[in-house]
């Protein structure tokens, strides 16, 4: 849809190029000064136009942050990996494009996932545990023992529902895009190299790429896996652009002020949202957000996101409302006296479905 609408602003543009040779061409004063006024109002119109086409260019993005300290306060293992479950089932459900997770330290430390590549398979942070489950789960079955060495923290997985996302495809499923682990070459002078896309033969692409890496393999129309030309490796933000859910990426903050300066999105995020009990209440049919590329929904541990704020030097003496644009109470009215971090994310998620869909929606027409 953006590329149809950008190829029609392309052709506006031209088509405003040639009468712009056809005005000036006359020669009395007043058509210059005639002449000089429409190229000015062009040119604005032009600039308009090329921002409304690279904010559809851009695919709107919605992020959430949760804390690692939620694992940290389960009571074994178990309940620690469901937990970590309902948060890749929660993002899938509603369709999140990143998860990130926070930790709580005072000053921003390394935020690498080597923090989490680092952890020993016994003393993992619940940070580190979190981004492995979530990671975990995201990744599709047929590529997971590839990708993912045996860990202590994996131990319960196979108790977890399924995330059943687009690109979790089974063996006979035909899809224009598939997630594939990339293989060791069998001869030397290859020009490609093997793919494991999950169906009953490796495919080839047109590039060399070290093995064990995860790639997103644009499969084109030609269903025979013997023939044909390679396949093309493509971004795995493509499948997205295309209007498929294509699941989460997964990054850890080393604090909340960490999950703003550390965004991967080159503009950041550009509506934060900071959920809690009290927050402001406003019915989710009567919330407009603003047009946004990147925005990102915070959530609380134990003690809710005003600790986060308290306790992060980046944030000193600012308060809660300060550090988010918008800070809502997403479920009014409560029966218990805490709502859990993991109910938060279901309830915040349902609640800012319309408000997003509303202003998503603007990009496709
Ligand atoms: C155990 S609660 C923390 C309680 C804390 N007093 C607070 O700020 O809401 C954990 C997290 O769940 C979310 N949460 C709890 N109740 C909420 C509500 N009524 N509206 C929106 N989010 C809520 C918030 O993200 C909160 O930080």
């Amino acid at each position: 849809m953006a590329k149809k609408k950008s190829r029609e602003i392309e052709e506006e543009t031209k088509k405003g190029a040639q009468n712009d040779v056809s005005i000036t061409n006359g020669d009395s004063e007043s058509h210059e000064k005639q002449s000089k006024k429409k190229k000015k109002h062009r040119e604005k119109e032009r600039e308009r136009k090329n921002d409304t086409l690279s904010l559809q260019n851009e695919m709107p993005t919605v992020s959430i942050a949760v804390p690692g300290s939620i694992i940290d306060n389960t009571q074994s293992f178990e309940l620690a990996t469901r937990l970590a479950g309902q948060i890749a089932r929660a993002a899938t459900i509603f369709r999140i494009d990143e998860v990130v997770v926070f930790d709580n330290k005072s000053t921003s430390e390394d935020d690498s996932t080597d923090v989490v590549e680092n952890d020993t398979d016994e003393g993992e942070t619940g940070a580190a545990f979190l981004i492995r489950i979530l990671s975990y789960l995201e990744t599709p079955q047929y590529l997971r023992k590839g990708l993912f060495p045996k860990h202590n923290s994996l131990r319960f997985v196979g108790l977890l529902p399924p995330l059943d996302a687009p690109h979790h495809l089974r063996k006979h499923e035909w899809a224009s895009y598939r997630e594939g682990i990339t293989l060791k070459n069998q001869d030397q002078g290859s020009i490609g190299t093997l793919v494991d896309v999950g169906l009953s033969k490796n495919v080839m692409i047109d590039q060399v790429i070290q093995p064990g890496r995860r790639v997103t393999v644009a499969m084109g129309t030609n269903r025979n896996l013997d023939a044909g030309a390679p396949r093309k490796i493509v971004p795995s933000s493509r499948p997205r652009e295309d209007g498929m859910y294509w699941g989460y990426k997964v990054r850890y903050a080393s604090n909340i002020s960490s999950v703003f300066k550390n965004c991967p999105y080159k503009e950041g995020y550009d509506y934060r949202m900071g959920t809690s009990e009290h927050g402001l209440v406003i019915k989710s049919s009567e919330l407009n957000l603003p047009s946004f590329r990147h925005l990102l929904i915070a959530f609380g541990g134990l003690a809710g996101l005003e600790e986060c704020i308290e306790e992060d030097n980046d944030f000193k003496g600012k308060n809660v409302r300060e550090a988010f644009d918008l800070y809502l109470n997403t479920c009014p009215h409560q029966g218990s006296r805490t709502i859990r971090t993991e109910e938060a994310i279901f309830i915040s998620l349902q609640y800012f479905l319309e408000p997003i869909n509303r202003v998503s929606s603007k990009y496709e027409h």
